[in-house]
Formats: C-alpha cells, structure tokens, sequence
C-alpha cells in the first residue's frame, strides 16, 4: 500500500513577524521544515510533497532534495486547499500522512502509529491534551446533533479557535495538525472543502466532519509527549520549543555519562558523540558534527562546529573552534586556550599547547609544539616541540596568494617575529626576538633580522619650553 506525505509549508507565518517565511526559521540549527523532512524520509514514503508559497523559491532552494516533489499554492487560501495542490501527485490508492511544515519535532514511531490507526480505511488523527489549547483547533466529541463538547464518545469535528464557541474553547484535546487519511477518500473530501468559516479559509480540518458524514470511522493517536506535537507560530514559541529540544538532547547526553554543568545553559545544533567521563562547562554551544574523546574537558562560553578531539584534551574557557567544511583536529592532553581561535583545517597533535589570543588555520602542528600567546600560524607545517613565541605571526598572504611556512623539530621563534612566507626554518633553528624573516634559517643555528641596538651617550631628553 503506497504511503505519500505531504508537508504544509505554504504559509506566511504572520506571527513570526519577519521577512524570512517562517518554516525556515532555525530550531537547534536546522529549519523547522529540515526537522519534518527528516522525519519523512525516515517513514520510507514513496513520495513525499512539500506545499510551498510563501517565499516559495527560498523554500525549495533551502531544502531540495531528489526525493522530495514541491506543489505550489498560490494565493494560500487555507490549509485544505494548501492539501489540494498535492492531489495531482499523490497514488490513486493507499495513505496519505499530512505534516505541518511548523510542527518540527513530530516523532518517527508516533508518525507510524498513527499510520497504522489509519490502517487505509479509517481517518487518523494525532491528537494532544494541552494546558493551553488556545490557538489550536479542538477534538470535538460526542453526539453531532446534541451536545458537542462531550468527553469521550466519537470524534465529530474538529473546530478551530476563532471559530469555536465558549465550550468549545474549553477543550483541552486539540489537533496536532498530523492527519493520516485513505487517499482515495482524501482527495473526494479536499474537492468538496468550502471556506465558509470566520477566517473564510479552506481548512483541512473540516475533512473531519466529512469522513464522519461518510461513516468512515474517525480515530485518534496520542503523541509520545508534548514537545513532539507543539506548534511554532511566534517568536515565542520557537525560542520555547528550541529550549525544550535542547533540554531533551542534555539528558540525553547526560544519561549517557556526560556531565554538564548546567543543561539549561548547554545548546547543540547537529550531532555530539563523546567519550567516556566527557565534561562540559556552562554556556558551550557545539554546531555541526563534534566528537569528543574520553575525558575531554570543555570549559565555559566555547563555541566548537565540525570538530574532533582526541583524549583527554581540555578546552579552556572561552575558545573559538569552527572546522567548517575541512574540519579541526586536537589530539589527545592538547591544552586549547583560553582565547584561542582554531579554524578549518588546524590539524593539532598530541600535547599541543595553544594560548590565549593564539589563532590557528590551515596548519599542521606535530607533538608537543606549543604557541602560548598572542600568535598566528596560518598555513603552516610546524614540527615537534616547536616553541611559537608571544606576538609572532606567519605572514601567509602576499595580497594575491597564499604561502606555506614550514618549521622543522626543535625550533623556538622568539616573541614578536613576522615569518615571511614561503618559508622554511631548519630543524633546530633559533629566531631572535623580533625578527621579520624572509629568508631560510638553516637548522641549528641562530638567525636574527632586526636593527642593530644603539645607545647614544650623552643624548637628553627634551624639556618643556617655559612661556614667559
Ligand atoms: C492548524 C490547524 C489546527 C491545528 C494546528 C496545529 C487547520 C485549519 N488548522 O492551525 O487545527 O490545531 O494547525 O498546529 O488546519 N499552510 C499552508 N497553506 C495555507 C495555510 C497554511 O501551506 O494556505 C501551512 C503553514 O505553512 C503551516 C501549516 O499549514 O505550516 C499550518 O498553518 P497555520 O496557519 O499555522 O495553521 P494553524 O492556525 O496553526
Ligand atoms: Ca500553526
């Protein structure tokens, strides 16, 4: 039996008050719409549908994928008739689950419960109790003909906030905006919608009433907890949902033995493995793919995307790591800052010591090298026990091209020198404080590059000239 999944993301979301549409906006890093495809590729549909509107071009470039099929709806009259634009492109046969493009963190087994209530011939909604229904539409049950707000008892009708009575406003069950429907019948109840309703849109909702009409049996699901099934519609909301996706990952990093120092203060968008015995300071915020070894220890305020590190190693407070697409490597009982940037491609082996104001990028540092303070190394190949000194960079870039500087085992640069590259330092090879070397300094020896020092005897110092 074919499964499609249309996803509604037509809307302009009004609330949100922006010019972005709003099923781009973020949650832990990802948009509200990447959440929900997730999810439907994960279903294993044979065709998944996303109505776009709104923005539609940023919408379709934000997320194209090959197994993804776009319908447009133009003008949005309404979330039935945003369901109508994909009737050309569902089966003739089998369910249909319908997601809302602003209702992110829908879970997979609740998706396919509810798939299953629908069975193919019945019209299964995902349902939730809610402290504060208001906004949502409510489960209407009971009696059609008498008494509508009956506990229990058959669904009749779901009917939205601002066209709800009082009583219906009390009801606590409301619509997740996740349906599972017979395709077929789907489609004969989308075409017969009207939009005589307080907000004269066509709502999908009213496919309810319908399927009741029909005496098809109208069943309901209950999602797994109310973080899945929460709805963002403001500013508000979204910044409440990301702080309970947040909460959910924290535990779940913690019941996995990471410790973390507070869980509220603690937010991740993409993917952290770690170790054994991992520990983690207040306020650290990781992107991407991070992995951390065994007894790594991160302190507060880092900000760490697309990054491996190795055992052991400690991040102090305040670092900088952002590997973007080449990634950035510490190894095992490197000691990371605090104050230090590491950039794509700083590739850091065992005991490496980066200090603080000290930034990396594109470099290879072997064994033990250490650049305590106020450094740059950009391009660069540096060899094992190397000493960087404090306010010395590598001049890389020439204006046009970038150059590499390679500094053999053993060398130690002294504070304040420009390494003009391309360049290479010998094994061994001193650099005196500040020199700007633009020339190989040969292995073993000392190569200094400065002015000679003077003093001039006798020489006084300028005194104020007294005015009469
Ligand atoms: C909808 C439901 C409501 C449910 C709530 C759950 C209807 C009529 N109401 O209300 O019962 O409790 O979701 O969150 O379905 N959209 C389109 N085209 C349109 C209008 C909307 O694609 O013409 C999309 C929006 O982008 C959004 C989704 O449909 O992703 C829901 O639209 P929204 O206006 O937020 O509906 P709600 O008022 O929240
Ligand atoms: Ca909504």
């Amino acid at each position: 039996m074919a499964l499609d999944i249309v996803i509604m993301a037509a809307g302009k979301g009004t609330r949100m008050r922006s010019a972005r549409p709003k099923v781009l906006h973020q949650l832990a890093g990802r948009s509200l719409l990447q959440h929900v495809l997730r999810t439907a590729v994960d279903l294993g549909a044979d065709g998944i549908v996303a109505i776009t509107g709104h923005g539609a071009d940023e919408v379709e470039a934000a997320v194209a994928a090959a197994h993804l099929r776009f319908a447009r709806q133009m003008p949005q009259l309404g979330t039935g008739h945003a369901v109508q634009q994909a009737v050309p492109l569902l089966h003739a046969e089998g369910t249909t689950l319908i997601l809302n493009g602003d209702v992110p963190l829908i879970e997979v087994a609740t998706a396919r419960a509810l798939i299953e209530a629908c069975g193919g011939d019945r019209l299964a909604l995902l349902t939730a109790e809610l402290d504060d229904p208001s906004g949502y539409g409510r489960i209407v049950r009971g009696d059609p003909a008498g008494r509508s707000t009956n506990e229990g008892g058959r669904v009749h009708a779901i009917v939205e906030d601002k066209d709800a009575s009082p009583a219906e406003r009390a009801i606590r069950e409301v619509y997740t905006g996740v349906m599972a429907a017979p395709t077929a019948q789907l489609k004969r109840w989308l075409a017969a919608l009207k939009n005589d309703n307080r907000q004269g849109e066509y709502y999908l909702t009213d496919v309810v009433a319908m399927a009741v009409a029909d005496g098809l049996a109208v069943v309901t699901a209950q999602a797994g907890s109310e973080t899945e099934v929460l709805g963002v519609n403001s500013p508000v909301q979204l910044a409440e949902l990301e702080r309970r996706y947040q909460r959910r990952q924290a535990v779940a990093l913690m019941e996995a033995g990471v410790r973390l120092a507070d869980p509220a203060r603690f937010d991740l968008r993409g993917e952290l493995h770690c170790g054994a015995d991992v520990e983690i300071d207040v306020n650290c915020v990781f992107e991407g793919r991070v992995e951390l070894g065994d007894a790594v220890r991160i302190g507060a305020n880092c900000m760490i995307r697309n990054a491996v590190i190795a055992a052991g190693a400690v991040i102090h407070p305040f670092t900088h790591i952002d590997g973007d697409t080449l990634g950035v490597r510490v190894g095992a009982g490197a000691l990371i800052g605090p104050f230090a940037r590491l950039r794509p491609g700083a590739v850091l082996a065992e005991d490496v010591h980066i200090g603080n104001f000290v930034e990396v990028k594109n470099s290879t540092l072997a064994k033990g090298a250490k650049a305590n303070h106020l450094a740059y190394l950009g391009d660069a190949t540096v060899g094992e026990r190397v000493n960087f000194g404090a306010g010395s960079i590598t001049a890389n870039y020439d204006g046009a091209n970038k150059h590499r500087t390679v500094i053999g085992a053993d060398v130690h640069v002294g504070s304040n020198c420009v390494l003009v590259a391309p360049i290479t330092l010998g094994d061994g090879a001193t650099i005196g404080g500040g020199s700007t070397i633009a020339k190989q300094a040969p292995a073993g020896q000392l190569t200094v590059a400065r002015a000679k020092q003077v003093s001039l005897a006798g020489w006084r110092r300028p005194v104020k000239i007294k005015k009469k």
